[in-house]
């Protein structure tokens, strides 16, 4: 999974050697730091207006009113910016408000869905999520959760419902004010409004992938259904039918399982090698608590890549053997990971049945690549999705055909003034929403004027660097994940808010050792810098109760627990060795030396 940081930066970045983010980062950091004035919760820097020496920006236009969006309110107002929100739902959350009909043409999930990162490692990063809730949310919870954030951090002021940004274009003085001219719709009125700056939050899902082209027939012989996961909503339409799921991301696993509940038959047409890993960890946990850990991410840079490459396949095997299932062999060359605790018992039991590229269709069936054919009642593409910003003036929008074409993911490097950014367009191995917040964190300081972004040319050329030369084929599109604590970690240097785990350990051994080997939660990135929240360090320290308290529902009293025997050994071990110390005090430092 890891993506991969050379050299000493590595270390650097892995060990918290740098005392300063400019090395990693580039950025120029102002020495000048207000006093952070903490608000209700403990957080929040509300800079005064006269500070902003060299800043130009006041007035942020903010699209889009999902998790993104509401992170970017959050930060403006920190930064004691003035914010204003359109959201052209009548609601915010984005696309993790479900609704049952899919009229309106807008992304949202589906009724069945649970969130594949866990509360802890998901949360806003001054607001962990109520310890009642389980570590896994469905949407309703999700969105109540964000309910409780816009209301704690009283966004809601901030946002314009029914409002749709219709364009955002470049002022024509630019060059020198950065400004931008955004016109909006709201009940059929248009507006025109200047802004000193303007975040996109419009999200990375919003328009389907539906690549016809590739499957021969379905348009012109095919007499059956198609959709695309977008319109599905739960398995209703699909009782009794044959259906051919095509495409195994996590919706594409998600809801193979969820129809064989109910369908006659269900096929999963899968063309490149995956691997399936559970929520569910060691001991139960939940698995990115588990795994997303500074220490694994150091051990990541440390170890060949062919050994981690070794033990993460063993370790995927270890579950069950992918090869035997048909989903991936240790000679694949990628990673590509879905989480799915169903789908390997679906495959065991047959309710699903794995089948390898559909070559054609016909009438009424799928030929596939290896010569199989089904007869197939309706076909369910999860192909996925793209994304579009259609209000971006046509000389800005061509400045990123993907996310690479972004310095930092964020910003549009060729623009004269850095005043539009994109927030939320990352894919991680982690939460894209704690990944949308730090970017917004690191935007927004920008915009008043304590951060500084690097000369065009410097951006420029860290952009080519990244970017691969060919441009690919768009039915091979690429899944590309980056690391999670690389991605995060880099832009937290940025901000200057990366922890620094070195200094912790001088200063804090107990909380160094609980963010160097726990779970890398969101809460790290509050512990320093700007936008400190005094509360972080107890969110960290506590983190693992407020993952079982949702299980403690009803407790059970076992006296095995391995904490109490590691008591009850750690005994008799200490009073061991303070026999055998007491008896020859110079045995601990010839232990190993040859006996005369
Ligand atoms: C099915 C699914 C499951 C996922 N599960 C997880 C998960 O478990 N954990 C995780 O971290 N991430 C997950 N993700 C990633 C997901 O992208 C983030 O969780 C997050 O919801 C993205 O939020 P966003 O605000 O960037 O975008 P969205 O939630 O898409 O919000 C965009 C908002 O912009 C508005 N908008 C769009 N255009 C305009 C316009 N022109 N004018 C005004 N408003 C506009 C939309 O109405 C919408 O409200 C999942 C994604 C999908 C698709
Ligand atoms: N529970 C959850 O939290 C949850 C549930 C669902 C989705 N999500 C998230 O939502 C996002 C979207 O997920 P998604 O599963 O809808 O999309 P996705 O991750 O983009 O997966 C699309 C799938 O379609 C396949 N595909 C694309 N084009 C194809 C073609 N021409 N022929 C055959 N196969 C093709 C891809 O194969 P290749 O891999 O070979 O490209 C891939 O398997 C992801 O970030 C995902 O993590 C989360």
């Amino acid at each position: 999974m890891g993506v991969k940081v050379s050299g000493a930066r590595a270390v650097a970045s892995c060990l918290d050697f740098s005392l300063s983010s400019k090395s990693i980062a580039g950025e120029t950091q102002r020495k000048i730091q207000p006093k952070p004035e903490q608000r209700r919760h403990g957080t929040s820097l509300q800079v005064a207006h006269c500070l902003l020496r060299d800043s130009m920006v006041r007035r942020v236009a903010v699209i889009g009113a999902g998790v993104s969006g509401l992170a970017s309110v959050k930060s403006c107002l920190d930064e004691g910016l003035e914010p204003t929100c359109f959201e052209k739902s009548e609601d915010i959350g984005g696309l993790w408000r479900y609704t049952d009909s899919t009229d309106s043409g807008r992304v949202s999930v589906y009724r069945s869905i649970i969130t594949n990162t866990s509360k802890e490692m998901s949360c806003f990063s001054d607001f962990p999520c109520p310890e009642d809730f389980p570590s896994f949310l469905p949407h309703s919870l999700l969105l109540e959760y964000f309910r409780m954030y816009a209301q704690h951090f009283d966004l809601l002021r901030h946002i314009r419902f029914k409002t749709t940004a219709l364009s955002v274009r470049k002022r024509p003085d630019f060059t020198t004010s950065g400004q931008w001219e955004v016109v909006t719709e709201t009940d059929g009125i248009q507006e025109s409004h200047i802004f000193d700056a303007v975040m996109v939050c419009t999200g990375h899902f919003q328009e389907p992938y539906l690549p016809l082209a590739s499957f021969p027939g379905i348009d012109t012989h095919f007499k059956g259904q198609y959709i695309h996961s977008r319109e599905y909503r739960d398995v209703e339409a699909f009782r009794g039918k044959r259906v051919l799921v095509i495409g195994i991301g996590n919706t594409g696993g998600d809801l193979s399982v969820e129809l064989s509940r109910v369908a006659a038959k269900v096929f999963l047409s899968v063309r490149s090698s995956t691997w399936v890993f559970s929520r569910i960890s060691d001991h139960g946990f939940p698995f990115d608590m588990v795994n997303t850990t500074r220490f694994n991410h150091f051990l990541d840079w440390l170890l060949p890549s062919a050994l981690t490459k070794r033990i993460r396949f063993w370790k995927f095997n270890s579950w069950f053997n992918h090869k035997n299932y048909g989903l991936a062999s240790t000679k694949s060359s990628n990673f590509k990971i879905i989480i799915n605790e169903e789908l390997p018992f679906c495959l065991l039991s047959g309710t699903v049945v794995l089948k390898p590229k559909v070559k054609a269709f016909t009438e009424s069936s799928a030929v596939f690549e290896d010569g199989t054919e089904q007869n197939i009642d309706v076909v369910l593409f999860a192909t996925g999705y793209i994304f579009s910003f259609p209000f971006l003036e046509e000389s800005v929008r061509s400045l990123f055909d993907d996310n690479r074409s972004l310095y930092k993911r964020i910003f549009p490097p060729q623009l004269e003034k850095p005043t539009l950014a994109i927030i939320g367009l990352v894919q991680l191995t982690g939460s894209v929403m704690v990944g949308a917040e730090m970017q917004a964190r690191w935007v927004t300081g920008i915009f008043a004027g304590w951060n500084k972004l690097p000369p065009t040319s410097r951006m420029m050329a860290e952009v080519s660097k990244k970017k691969p030369q060919v441009k690919r084929n768009p039915s091979e599109r690429e899944n590309l994940k980056m690391s999670f604590i690389s991605y995060t970690d880099e832009i937290a240097s940025c901000a200057g808010v990366k922890p620094n785990v070195l200094r912790l350990l001088l200063t804090d051994p107990r909380l160094a050792l609980a963010v160097f080997f726990g779970p890398c939660s969101p809460y790290q990135y509050r512990l320093m810098g700007r936008g400190k929240w005094s509360g972080a360090r107890d969110a960290i320290l506590t983190q693992w109760q407020r993952t079982l308290k949702p299980l403690r529902t009803r407790v059970v009293d076992d006296p095995s627990d391995s904490w109490h025997w590691m008591y009850l050994l750690a005994l008799p071990v200490a009073l061991t060795a303070g026999l055998l110390l007491s008896k020859s005090p110079r045995l601990g430092w010839t232990l190993g030396a040859p006996q005369l």
